[in-house]
């Protein structure tokens, strides 16, 4: 099982760089692992959390016009599909469109792709799905390509907020490299503040009263603890949510509520480690970037150009239709 292996090497990887940094940091693909992706699903479905529905209702409103645009038939592929439940939308009108229709999910979630298999596969005709369990950033990712058929390329949900501009930027430059011109991609992103969303709206919606994005952020270090035996006390850490305006970002931190010693015994690959906390000194575990008209613009230069915009009506979220160039 070279695979495991490799997962739980880079897992430990990731945590020991990220806790051996200062500030200390975790990535957020950590999240998800089956409890987090289960977790994050429940978060998609908060009354907090609107990012999801409005999307949702975006992607309902104008997927003909997306593949309309395009004037081909395409074969779609998918960063960071997860369970891919708004990526129906897309399929379903597409398979409206043409014969068949080839769809390729990216994401390191094998159990959020499995989920995403058995959903699609039984409710759209025509439809081929293909899975790649990968981690986008870290990992090559491999386009298919279908004679007369261009590729629409998806980074919805805006799972693009969780990288710095410049992460951003290199995530799809490295996309771009597997495109041809002619090509699109669809960009969802989450909306910075404005007239018709609150800052306050904004941190409810990663702070919720339920508490599911607590448990979703607490979970990293019960990962840590199942998957390499660190001994993180979960009632020793506490979530918050903060909205940094000058990065116009939310962050997400794991805040040591007393001073503490946490380890992560030897494994394969490495030597023992110890972490210490001071009281009140966290964990930074995300980023989700929130953006404007401008700040997608500056994303999508140089690798592509914005050809669509799609808004609500309150300004909350944006779906970019983009060509490659
Ligand atoms: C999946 C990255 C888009 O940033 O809103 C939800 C993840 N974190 N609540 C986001 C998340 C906390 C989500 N993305």
């Amino acid at each position: 099982m070279p695979h495991i292996a490799e997962a739980i090497e880079s897992i430990a990887n990731a945590a020991r760089t990220g806790l051996s940094a200062s500030p200390k940091t975790l990535p957020p693909w950590l999240f998800y692992d089956e409890a987090g992706s289960l977790l994050f699903e429940q978060i998609t479905a908060l009354p907090e959390y609107s990012l999801t529905r409005t999307e949702r209702a975006l992607l309902a409103a104008h997927a003909d016009d997306i593949l309309a645009a395009l004037k081909a038939d395409v074969t779609l592929v998918e960063l960071g599909a997860g369970t891919a439940t708004k990526t129906g939308l897309l399929l379903r009108a597409a398979a409206a469109r043409q014969a068949t229709v080839l769809y390729q999910p990216i994401d390191v979630s094998p159990t959020a792709l499995e989920e995403a298999c058995a959903q699609l596969s039984a409710g759209i005709p025509g439809l081929t799905v293909r899975p790649q369990i990968a981690n986008y950033v870290t990992e090559p990712i491999h386009v298919m390509r279908e004679t007369h058929k261009k590729v629409l390329a998806l980074s919805i949900g805006s799972s693009i907020g969780n990288f710095s501009p410049d992460e951003a930027r290199a995530v799809l430059a490295k996309l771009r490299q597997q495109l041809r011109p002619g090509d699109h991609l669809l960009l969802g992103t989450d909306l910075a503040p404005g007239p018709q969303k609150s800052v306050r709206s904004l941190i409810a919606a990663y702070d919720d009263a339920q508490g599911v994005t607590a448990v979703f952020n607490l979970n990293i270090l019960s990962r840590l603890n199942r998957e390499l035996e660190a001994d993180f006390d979960l009632r020793r850490f506490e979530h918050q949510a903060r909205w940094n305006a000058g990065e116009s970002r939310v962050e997400m931190h794991l805040v040591s509520t007393c001073a503490q010693t946490v380890s992560l015994p030897a494994r394969s690959m490495g030597r023992a480690q110890t972490v210490h906390f001071a009281p009140g000194e966290t964990i930074h575990t995300e980023n989700s970037y929130k953006f404007t008209a401008e700040s997608v613009r500056a994303l999508l230069t140089p690798s592509f150009r914005p050809v669509r915009s799609f808004r609500d009506a309150d300004d909350h979220f944006a779906v970019t239709l983009a060509e490659a160039v």
